[in-house]
Order: structure tokens, then C-alpha cells, then sequence
């Protein structure tokens, strides 16, 4: 996790810099999480930055949230008659029980200490039969791998702080807020990829069942 203020500093060249440092992964990814029909959904993309998939997404209704003024002035740079820009701390902001039929985190999760916080949150605010659909570096098993992102991505990329699980890890988070899983793969080795669903027969997430 950096420091909000890294990316207040960062806004301007953080397109460029992630498409160099994700090279043909950034579009691949992008393309992966937007393969359906969106046309008449809802949409959140929390911690939505400078846009990757708010200015992309083909929705009804897109809601971006974010908590840097200087990501959201370039996301907002994009004009979109149905898009709404909310800043705001992702752990705090309140939004109404099923508003979403989608709900899109990428290169974020990381970011959190409490990430499964935000799934609780996330499946509250989505429509039964809703899902939420991840992105983000992950917790490889692979030595060499697993090396490279606890020394050059943990302390080069995010300054010392982030939060990256397993793919075992990533299952438990998911179920514990009451998901279905439906894809939880790893990409590439470094990246995870997640689609998971909000059961139509609302189940009780884990924690709040007991
Ligand atoms: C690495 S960027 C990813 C941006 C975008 N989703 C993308 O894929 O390019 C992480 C974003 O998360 C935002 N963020 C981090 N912690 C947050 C929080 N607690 N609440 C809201 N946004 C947060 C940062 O401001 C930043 O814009």
C-alpha cells in the first residue's frame, strides 16, 4: 500500500507507467474482465483511478469511486453522460443494499489491509445474481516468482507496504463474504484474476452467520 499522496504525485504518468510495467497484460486483462453484454448495468468501479474500466465499460450507469483528487481529475477528464465520480475512502463510503449488477476492482486490492472488508461491502451492494469481478497482483507459490514480488514489487513498486494473498486465500475471502466463486485464476504467475457471484437465494455471508 502506498501512501495516498504517492498517487496525487503519480496521476499524470501512472497510465504510462503501468502499461510499461504490465506490458501486454494490461489490455489483455482489461478485455477479459469487460467480455460480456454491460450495456444495461449498473456498474462500480471502486478505486476506479485514472479510469482503466470506467472510461472503458460500455454501462447504463457507472459509478466510479476514488479516494485521490488527482486520479479522479484525470479519470474525469474523460467525459461520460453516465458516469458519476465519487471521491471517497472505499471502506467507508455507504451505498445502497443492491444498487449493482457489477462491481469492478483492479490493481487495487492490494492496497488494503482489510480487503475482506470490502468484498462484505461489495456484496451488499450488489443485485442478487450480481457479481464482482477482481484484478490485481497476488501471492504466487512459485519460488522464483514469489521472490520477485516480495522484493521488487513490495519494496521498488509499492514502497515496503501491500497486501497480497494466495489463491487458497483469495477462495476463503470470497465465501466468508458469501460469494460463489465462479473463475479464480492466476495470470501470468503474478497477477489473479477473479469472478465471483452473489447467489440469486441471498446466502448469509460467513461472518455475519457466525
Ligand atoms: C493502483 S491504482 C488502480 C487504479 C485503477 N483501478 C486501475 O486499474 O488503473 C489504485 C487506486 O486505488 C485508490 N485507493 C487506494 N486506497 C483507497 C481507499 N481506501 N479508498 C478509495 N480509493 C483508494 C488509489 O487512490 C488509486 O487510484
Amino acid at each position: 500500500m502506498v501512501e495516498p499522496k504517492f498517487f496525487e504525485t503519480i496521476a499524470p504518468l501512472y497510465d504510462f507507467l503501468t502499461k510499461l510495467f504490465m506490458g501486454g497484460t494490461y489490455e489483455s486483462m482489461r478485455k477479459r474482465m469487460l467480455n460480456e453484454d454491460t450495456s444495461q448495468m449498473e456498474i462500480l468501479d471502486l478505486c476506479c483511478g485514472t479510469g482503466y474500466i470506467s472510461n472503458t465499460i460500455n454501462a447504463k450507469r457507472i459509478v466510479g469511486l476514488d479516494q485521490s483528487d488527482a486520479m479522479l481529475a484525470r479519470n474525469a477528464k474523460v467525459k461520460r453522460p453516465n458516469k458519476e465520480l465519487i471521491k471517497g475512502n472505499a471502506y467507508q463510503v455507504q451505498f445502497k443494499d443492491g444498487e449493482f449488477d457489477r462491481i469492478y476492482n483492479s490493481s487495487a486490492s492490494h492496497e488494503f489491509k482489510l480487503f475482506s472488508r470490502l468484498l462484505q461491502k461489495s456484496y451488499q451492494a450488489l443485485k442478487p445474481g450480481g457479481k464482482i469481478i477482481i484484478f490485481d497482483i497476488y501471492q504466487p507459490k512459485n519460488r522464483i516468482l514469489s521472490f520477485f514480488m516480495n522484493t521488487f514489487v513490495r519494496y521498488v513498486v509499492e514502497r515496503g507496504i501491500m497486501f497480497v494473498h494466495t489463491k487458497e486465500e483469495w477462495r476463503q475471502m470470497l465465501t466468508e463474504a458469501g460469494f460463489e466463486v465462479e473463475e479464480l485464476e492466476s495470470v501470468r504467475g503474478l497477477y489473479i484474476f477473479v469472478k465471483a457471484v452473489k447467489p440469486l437465494q441471498g446466502k448469509l455471508p460467513l461472518t455475519a452467520a457466525g
